[in-house]
Order: C-alpha cells, then structure tokens, then sequence
C-alpha cells in the first residue's frame, strides 16, 4: 500500500489555517487530517463544518476528516457538503455504524472507521467491505502532543495480518504521538497512513520532518 502522511490540523497556528495548508502542501504532505470533537465524545471542542467549507475554497489537498462526535449520523451530509474527501466515523459512537458507513459512501467520500486504544481490533473486522481506511487510533482521542501507546502496534499487526489472509487491500491509519521514531513501529507492523500533528508542526523545517517519517 502507498504510504501517505495525513497532517493533523490540531497542531497548526490556527489563527492562519489557510497559510498552514499551505505550508503541508509545499513539504509535499498529502493528506491533511481534521479533527472533529463535540465536548462530548471526547472533552474538547475543536471546528466543525464550516471550517472545512472556509478552508475547501483555499486548497485542493484531500481532507481526511476525523469525526470524534457522539452522534455522527446527521453530520454526513453537512461534511459532504462541506468539501471532505474522507470522514472517519469511530465504533464507539453512536448509530448504526454500518448504516454509516454506507451513508458516508453514498455521499460520494471515502468512508473510514476508527478504534480507541482499548477496543480490540476484532470489532471492526465485520465492516472492512464498507471501509476504505482503518483508523487505529495510537492515543486516546482528545488531544494533540500525548505519547504514543506502544500496544496499538500489535492492533496494526493484527488487522493487516488479517486482511492480507483474506486479500483486503485497505489503507490502515494510525493517529497519535507519531514522530521519526514511532513512524519505523507502525510502517513495520503495517500502518501506511501516517497522521502527525506536533511532530510536523512544530518542526523548524516542515519537509525535513516528513522525510524523516517517511
Ligand atoms: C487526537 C487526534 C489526533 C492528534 C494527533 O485526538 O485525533 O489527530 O491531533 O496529534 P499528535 O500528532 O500531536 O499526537
Ligand atoms: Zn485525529
């Protein structure tokens, strides 16, 4: 599977998003990674999707939306409308995920879907025909800048064991403390779409750190 980097929004001066777009797109990012959070599936609230519509007029890269929300159902077609190319649904929100799924694809998006730290990678082996993208969260979904869980590697493992042993060919996503260092864990264990917030945006040289996860 290609490997892409997905850069993760949160980290960015928010205060001039679209210069930060632009600054992912000179290092050669490809994907940039939205974090939606409603205060309820996780504690904070960050931007929903008016924000994605502003910032779809300022740029062409793909926007891998990441809903972490209680209630995703009535929100597809809002970021279908909004200019996501991807939205990433979790299984542990509400709703009937593969209803959801299917939803998202209808909408004409990529549809992914994502697994805290502490649910076995199992519970999303029955969606895989629905899904484009596994999202194997390497945090607890909330906050930019945490330290990467080294079990969630084994998740990785896992699922791409076991999509190779029944031929799925699907992009498997890890999201959280991913630096240079935890970037050689996941690529080794499987994972080809990288998302770093912190690593990436607070680097001195933005290209350079992709490279250096690459
Ligand atoms: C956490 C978010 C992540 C986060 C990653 O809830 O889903 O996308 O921004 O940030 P870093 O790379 O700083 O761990
Ligand atoms: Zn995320």
């Amino acid at each position: 599977m290609e490997l892409k980097l997905s850069a993760s929004m949160l980290a960015s001066d928010l205060s001039n998003i679209a210069k930060e777009i632009k600054r992912c797109e000179d290092a050669g990012i490809e994907w940039l990674h939205i974090d939606v959070m409603d205060g309820v599936f996780v504690d904070n609230i960050t931007y929903g999707n008016n924000v994605v519509a502003a910032i779809r007029d300022k740029s062409d890269i793909f926007f891998d939306t990441h809903l972490m929300v209680t209630d995703p159902t009535k929100l597809i077609p809002l970021f279908a409308k909004a200019g996501s190319d991807m939205l990433t649904i979790h299984i542990e929100s509400n709703g009937d995920t593969a209803e959801n799924l299917k939803a998202i694809r209808a909408n004409n998006m990529k549809a992914g879907l994502s697994v805290k730290p502490g649910t076995p990678i199992e519970k999303v082996y029955p969606y895989l025909p629905l899904c484009d993208m596994i999202l194997v969260m390497t945090v607890e979904p909330g906050y930019g800048g945490q330290g990467f869980i080294p079990h969630c590697a084994d998740k990785v493992k896992a699922l791409r064991d076991y999509c190779n042993e029944k031929g799925i060919e699907i992009d498997i996503q890890v999201d959280g403390g991913i630096n240079a260092d935890t970037a050689d864990i996941v690529k080794k264990a499987g994972a080809n779409v990288l998302v770093a917030g912190t690593y990436l945006f607070k680097a001195e040289d933005m290209r350079k750190a992709a490279e250096l996860i690459r």
